[in-house]
C-alpha cells in the first residue's frame, strides 16, 4: 500500500520523507498493519524515514491484543548492504525487527538500549520468502514501500492487491511508484474498491486479475 500523487510520484524532486497522506490515508494504514501479519519496507525507505509505521489507533491495537497477536506486526526489512544506521529511531520503536538478506553479513550495531535485529532470514528470490514467512506464520504481508520493493513484488507477480491512497498533490520529478526501469509482467487489475478518505484523497483497491493458465 502506497500514498501517491495525483500524477504517480511516492516522494517529492528531491527524495526523502514526502508524508503524502492525510488522517484518512493514516487510518487506512493503520487498518492495513492492524490485518498484516507482518510489515515489509526496503532498507532506502527505512533510512529516509527513520522509523517504521506503528499501530495507534487504541481500537485496533485492542483488537490485535483480543486475537492474542503482537501489538504491532514485525518490520521485515530487506537489505544487501545491512547499513541501517544505529541512530535511527527504528531501533528502539516497540517492535520485532527482522532482516531479510540475501547474504550474511554482521548486523549492524544498535543503541545499547535498543533490541536490534530480532531475526535475520536469507532472501534469495521473492517466492522463496513468502514460502520461508509463511513457514514462520506470516502470511499477511503488507508493503509499505519503497519503489524498488514494489517493482520487484510486482516483476515477480506476488502482489495479490494493490492499495493506493491518491493524494491531491502534484509532485513531479523522478520518484514514481515504480521504477522506470522496471519491467513488469503483462496483467491487468480489477477494482475492488474507491472510497472517500476525506481531505481530498481517495482510496483506490483493486486485486490482480488471473491470467489465463495462472
Ligand atoms: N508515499 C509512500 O507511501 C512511500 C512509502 C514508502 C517509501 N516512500 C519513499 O520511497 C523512497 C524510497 O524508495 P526506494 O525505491 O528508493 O527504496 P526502497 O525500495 O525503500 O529500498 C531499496 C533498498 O532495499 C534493498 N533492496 C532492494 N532490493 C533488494 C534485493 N533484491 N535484495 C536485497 N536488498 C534489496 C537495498 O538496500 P541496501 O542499500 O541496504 O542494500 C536497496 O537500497 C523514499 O523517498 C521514501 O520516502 C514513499
Amino acid at each position: 500500500m502506497l500514498a501517491v500523487s495525483l500524477d504517480g510520484r511516492l516522494a517529492p524532486p528531491a527524495g526523502g520523507a514526502a508524508q503524502l497522506g492525510g488522517r484518512g490515508d493514516r487510518r487506512a494504514l493503520e487498518e492495513a498493519l492492524a490485518w498484516a501479519d507482518a510489515a515489509l519496507l526496503g532498507a532506502e525507505t527505512l533510512r529516509r524515514h527513520g522509523s517504521t509505521c506503528l499501530i495507534h489507533a487504541p481500537d485496533l491495537l485492542a483488537e490485535r491484543v483480543r486475537q492474542g497477536r503482537h501489538a504491532q506486526p514485525p518490520a521485515l526489512v530487506l537489505s544487501r548492504s545491512g547499513q541501517i544506521p544505529g541512530d535511527l529511531p527504528f531501533w528502539c520503536q516497540p517492535l520485532q525487527r527482522w532482516w531479510l538478506t540475501p547474504a550474511a553479513p554482521m548486523p549492524p550495531t544498535p543503541p545499547a538500549a535498543c533490541s536490534g535485529w530480532h531475526r535475520q532470514l536469507g532472501f534469495s528470490s521473492w517466492p522463496q520468502l513468502r514460502q520461508a514467512l509463511a513457514a514462520e506464520g506470516l502470511q499477511r504481508l503488507v508493503l509499505l514501500g519503497g519503489a524498488q520493493l514494489a517493482g520487484q513484488l510486482l516483476a515477480a507477480a506476488q502482489v495479490d492487491e494493490l492499495q493506493l491512497s491518491l493524494c491531491p498533490l502534484l509532485l513531479g520529478g523522478p520518484h514514481s511508484w515504480l521504477p522506470a526501469s522496471q519491467s513488469l509482467p503483462p496483467g491487468q487489475w480489477q477494482l475492488l474498491e474507491q472510497r472517500s478518505l476525506g481531505d481530498d484523497e481517495l482510496l483506490l483497491r483493486y486485486c490482480r486479475r488471473p491470467l489465463p493458465g495462472d
